[in-house]
């Protein structure tokens, strides 16, 4: 069975609540039972920090272990060189998701430190990015299979 490990970041706690208009109006804890529902043939474990270190500290601990690891890292995306390192320094593969379509928004947006440390992203198609990046990841082949 694959082992999934998905890490959000900064303020995506508040999903639901956050900005409805951009991030929608479903919990993140709602989605994933249903993420975990439709995929029983993966185990999905779930991570969230509005903590840089504590997100850098879950790669490390997960990224030579799990199947693959699925990161929103909120805000982190655009300012952490820590967390391109972290990802750089692990064998699992790592999928950058976002829930809106940065490159649509803001500037500030439209650069991610992490892009070239990841296996691939997935952006602006709301939570179903992270389904998404979830059967891209089944796709690899891996030990846990
Ligand atoms: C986000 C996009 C980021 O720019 C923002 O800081 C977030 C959420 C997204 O999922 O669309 O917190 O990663």
């Amino acid at each position: 069975m694959k082992k999934i490990q998905i890490i959000n970041g900064p303020n995506l706690n508040l999903l639901g609540k956050r900005e409805p208009t951009v991030y929608g109006n479903a919990s993140f804890e709602g989605y994933l039972d249903e993420l975990r529902a439709r995929y029983p043939q993966c185990e999905i474990a779930y991570f969230q920090s509005n903590i840089e270190g504590e997100m850098i500290d879950k790669i490390h601990e997960t990224g030579f272990e799990y199947d693959g690891i699925i990161m929103n890292a909120g805000a982190y995306t655009h300012t952490s060189i820590a967390l391109h390192d972290a990802i750089k320094a692990v064998t699992t593969p790592v999928i950058e998701v976002h829930i809106s379509n940065v490159h649509a928004r803001e500037s500030f947006r439209h650069v991610s430190m992490i892009s070239a440390a990841c296996k691939g992203v997935i952006l602006g198609f709301g939570l179903d990015s992270y389904r998404l990046a979830l059967e891209a990841l089944m796709q690899q082949p891996t030990a846990n299979d």
